[in-house]
């Protein structure tokens, strides 16, 4: 037979976390336990008020296709959502309702690159930055966030990495892996350098609610001159625990909007209907649901945070949002002769730990591994007595 598979294919692979996650579920099929630090899926029930929004429009009988850009209702909550806590000021007409952020993502970097085309995106970064541009022909052409540098991205070398063949960058904050939160004066600077350089953010802020200790997000479309060149990049899974509903959208100028909308309507034709109702109910009807998620996740983080301070061979930057922790694993890979894919692993085959390698995020991601605290507390007790465990023996 001939090779039927587009060349396209070959650009890209599966993604990292999940063969992580297949081998540690392997493992308990085999009656092992595992402690799950691998997966950015938040642990809790999606609230009530809005699964009986869902429950309830489908006993309506809301069964259909809904416009392709969404439901009306939708777009104008979101649209009202953004003026009111990220301070841009956007229509309906400036919103597309997607079946989860991930499509909403390929659809905007498919209406926006040509083959050749250059796009920034940060190292380490959610892989999805990396392998649409590639699998569009196109060239992602890392920017590192440094843990030394707080994980803010550096200004000079994002200038001088712009070409005449760049057409945007990409900005993940809060971050997914590092936890960092850009701050106000290091987007303010990247909004004057996309002005001045006539190139398109894509802002992905899905872990906006997801802040500690007072930790302050900004959108930077909310900036000065940046309306009309940043596409939003948000959705449900996070905040509101719905990683399963698959509920996302794309804020941007309506002009971007109506061009995005012909590649979603032939790949999905509208998010699911009685999942939009949900979506309504999820913005307009919250109390302190995602608060007490928050409370929880932040009393885990800070039971992380200083556990790993006092485990040899180990230390993290403070994670100021998301429930990532990036630990710094290079006095240990130093020590036991394993880079951190192979540090990875041996947690997993000995300590039943699964964590993800830094450089399934990036080349930058060596010397570093993911830790979800998207967890129960009681396991991520018993996670960091095990990593303890391994490191005192790693450290002999
Ligand atoms: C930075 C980032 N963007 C987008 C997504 C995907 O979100 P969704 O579940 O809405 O597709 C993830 C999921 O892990 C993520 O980490």
């Amino acid at each position: 037979m001939r090779d039927f598979i587009s060349s396209k294919m070959s650009t890209i692979g599966l993604s990292g976390i999940r063969k992580v996650n297949e081998k540690a579920l392997a493992m308990e099929r085999e009656g092992k336990t595992v402690i799950h630090f691998e997966i950015g899926r938040p642990d809790f029930d999606t609230p009530e008020y809005i699964k009986k929004a869902a429950k309830e429009s489908l006993d309506r009988g809301e069964v259909f296709y809904t416009s392709n850009l969404g439901d009306m209702g939708l777009r104008k909550q979101i649209a009202e959502k953004l003026n009111k806590e990220n301070h841009i000021p956007y229509t309906a007409e400036n919103i597309l309702v997607a079946v989860g952020l991930s499509e909403a993502v390929f659809d905007a970097l498919m209406t926006i690159l040509d083959p050749g085309d250059e796009i920034l995106v940060p190292d380490p970064v959610w892989m999805n930055y990396v392998n649409v541009p590639k699998l569009l022909g196109a060239v992602p052409v890392p920017y590192l966030l440094k843990e030394e540098n707080d994980y803010q991205m550096d200004l000079d070398e994002i200038r001088s990495k712009i070409t005449d063949k760049t057409k945007a960058l990409v900005m993940v904050t809060p971050n997914n892996p590092t936890g960092s939160v850009l701050s106000r004066e290091t987007l303010e600077g990247l909004a004057k350098i996309a002005v001045e350089k006539d190139i398109l953010v894509f802002a992905d802020e899905v872990y906006e609610r997801l802040l500690y200790h007072g930790a302050e997000h900004v959108s930077i479309a909310s900036l000065p001159g940046m309306v009309d060149r940043t596409f939003t990049l948000n959705g449900f899974s996070k905040a509101y625990s719905m990683t399963g509903w698959r509920l996302g959208y794309i804020a941007a100028p309506a002009e971007f909007i109506k061009e995005i909308n012909k590649l979603h309507q032939n790949a999905v034709t509208c998010a699911p209907s009685f999942v939009q109702k949900a979506g309504i109910a999820a913005l307009r009807d919250e109390k302190d649901e995602v608060r007490e998620m928050v409370k929880e996740y932040e009393r885990r983080r800070d039971y992380i945070v200083k556990t790993i301070e006092e485990i040899p061979g180990l230390s993290s930057a403070d994670p100021k949002g998301a429930f990532y922790l990036f630990i710094n694993c290079r006095e240990i890979c130093a020590k036991s002769g394993m880079n951190s894919q192979q540090l990875a692993e041996y947690l997993l085959d000995k300590y039943g730990i699964a964590l993800v390698a830094g450089t399934v995020f990036g080349d930058s991601g060596e010397g570093y591994m993911r830790m979800s605290f998207a967890n129960s507390y009681e396991n991520i007790v018993e996670g960091c007595r095990r990593l303890r465990e391994a490191a005192v023996e790693l450290m002999k």
